[in-house]
């Protein structure tokens, strides 16, 4: 316990978010301890560890909280990135799953519920023109566009 009585200048949040098996938890223990380990357990929920730095003559706590891939854990996770300052998404590099020539369109659904727009239509199209993917708001419930997009 190298830290105590030291003044924290910085606590610093940051979030590790991917799909389960990228290698989240043990890029955690390769920063946080130098440890690595070939069979490594799926993370389940959350767990979190701190290493505290010394940045620019400041003493900085990172507290970084590395979340489960599963798919099952999604909505527990997500509650996490609450007062997060940083997200590192991680993927594997070896591994490539649809064909290199998808075509991919973004759907922004829900739009019958208009007064709670959050995000608007022109920094969904923006992202999608920059990204090169197709892009339509919809709405399920109003069957609102569900045919075109489908359909493109
Ligand atoms: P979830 O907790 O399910 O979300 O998975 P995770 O992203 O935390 O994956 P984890 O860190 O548990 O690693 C999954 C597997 O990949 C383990 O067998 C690791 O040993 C291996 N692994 C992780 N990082 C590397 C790496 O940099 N190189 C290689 N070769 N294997 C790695
Ligand atoms: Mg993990």
């Amino acid at each position: 316990y190298g830290d105590y009585n030291q003044k924290i200048d910085y606590v610093f949040k940051v979030v590790l978010i991917g799909d389960s098996a990228v290698g989240k938890s043990q890029l955690l223990a390769r920063f946080a301890r130098n440890e690595f380990s070939v069979d490594s357990k799926a993370t389940i929920g959350v767990e979190f560890q701190t290493k505290t730095l010394s940045i620019d003559h400041k003493t900085v706590k990172a507290q970084i909280w590395d979340t489960a891939g599963q798919e099952r854990y999604r909505a527990v996770t997500s509650a996490y990135y609450r007062g997060a300052v940083g997200a590192m998404l991680v993927y594997d590099m070896t591994k490539g799953h649809a064909d290199k020539n998808i075509v991919i369109m973004l759907i922004g659904n829900k739009c019958d519920l208009g007064s709670l727009r959050a995000v608007p239509t022109e920094d969904a199209q923006e992202f999608a023109q920059r990204e090169n993917l197709f892009f339509m708001e919809t709405s399920a419930l109003e069957a609102t566009n569900v045919e075109t997009a489908f359909l493109t």
